[in-house]
């Protein structure tokens, strides 16, 4: 069988990727060639969070979450749904609830639509997106405010009541920082206790070249899979630009719109750092064979460099180089090192 992520990991976990509206559309051949070869998971990057699927109480957009869905059984693949409840791109008639039960009819009436058009098609779900704060303390989101921490079990126990099957995810960034990792932990297993059902926490992986520590991303997927759950790694992408945390002041740039095919920044990444990008995906992708007992599945932020959320962030103008396929669709050095790396293993 073909050389190609999906086939030579098999054997360990799912490679997924985010799609975009073009992507989902299949807009270009070559591209469209590139996910159904390579991966064997998909996510949407954007269509299926609050504001786009849902925009008014009483209308939701099922155009692109259809056709996503559509796209992920032509290919045989597992599918995962991005996402219930968040605090960013939240519709506004559910952002200007102020009332706790009108806030829960709200977010039920949300979830029961949603969850029972994919019953049975969409695989797992991040129920709940980056509830917790830096410290591990609950984000004083809209849903916190007007209905409290029961928002948390509540959101798990109706998605696993409309589809039982579905795998339900707690999905954040930075979960390889002690203190949210701690945080992250009190969150699920309070869940837990009250005897709702939480199959995986999901890692997002938005990392660096250097930073989080080898060590912190192992510790933090051995912890978690204490719990009982899955681990998934949900949204990986490298940043060759520096930690935004090293740009004090610097000018945050806006989110590139993706809908751009071809960049207008520099096409080319010097080898230096292309080298240091394979060593990275490598080391990771080292931790994640070791514990491929744990993890469910690898879901890179993106297909390729040119359409990545990073291009302009954290710095202005600035182009960012963050996945395994470059502005040219041509698979990178980085592709190369984690397929020669699982044939090792
Ligand atoms: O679709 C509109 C387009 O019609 C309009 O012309 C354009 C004008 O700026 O905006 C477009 O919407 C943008 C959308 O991406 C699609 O390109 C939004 O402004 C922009 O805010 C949105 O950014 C997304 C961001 O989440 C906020 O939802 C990024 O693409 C997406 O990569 C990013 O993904 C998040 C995960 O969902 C959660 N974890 C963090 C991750 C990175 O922020």
């Amino acid at each position: 069988e073909p050389v190609t992520l999906r086939n030579v990991y098999k054997d360990a976990f799912y490679i997924g990727a985010a799609l975009n509206r073009f992507q989902i559309d299949e807009t270009d051949s070559i591209m469209a060639g590139i996910v159904g070869r390579e991966f064997s998971s998909i996510t949407a990057e954007n269509e299926m969070k609050s504001m786009q699927i849902h925009p008014t109480k009483d209308t939701f957009n099922y155009e692109y979450p259809d056709k996503f869905v559509a796209l992920g059984e032509k290919h045989n693949m597992f599918i995962h749904g991005h996402t219930l409840v968040w605090h960013s791109q939240l519709s506004p008639w559910i952002r200007n609830i102020e009332d706790s039960t009108e806030m829960a009819e709200a977010l039920k009436s949300h979830i029961t639509a949603v969850v029972s058009r994919y019953k049975g098609k969409i695989h797992s779900w991040d129920v709940v997106n980056e509830a917790l704060n830096e410290d591990g303390t609950l984000r004083k989101s809209v849903f916190l405010e007007v209905m409290g921490e029961d928002y948390l079990p509540l959101a798990f126990k109706w998605t696993s009541e409309i589809d039982p099957d579905a795998d339900l995810y707690y999905n954040d960034y930075n979960m390889a920082n002690p203190e949210k990792r701690a945080g992250a932990i009190r969150l699920v297993k309070n869940i837990m206790d009250k005897g709702v059902k939480v199959d995986g926490i999901g890692m997002q992986g938005h990392w660096h070249l250097n930073t989080p520590s080898l060590e912190e991303i192992e510790k933090s997927i051995v912890d978690y899979a204490s719990l009982g759950v899955k681990v998934a790694i949900t949204e990986l992408d490298i940043s060759v630009l520096p930690n935004p945390r090293d740009l004090v002041g610097a000018d945050i740039g806006q989110n590139f719109d993706n809908s751009e095919l071809l960049n207008p920044y520099t096409k080319g990444l010097p080898d230096s750092i292309q080298v240091k990008l394979a060593n990275r995906y490598t080391d990771i992708f080292k931790i994640f064979l070791k514990h491929k007992d744990k993890i469910s599945r690898v879901t890179f932020w993106g297909v390729n460099d040119g359409q990545s959320w990073l291009n302009g962030f954290p710095v202005r103008g600035r182009t960012n180089h963050p996945l395994l396929f470059d502005r040219e669709l041509k698979p990178k050095s980085a592709y190369d090192s984690i397929i020669a790396l699982k044939q090792r293993d």
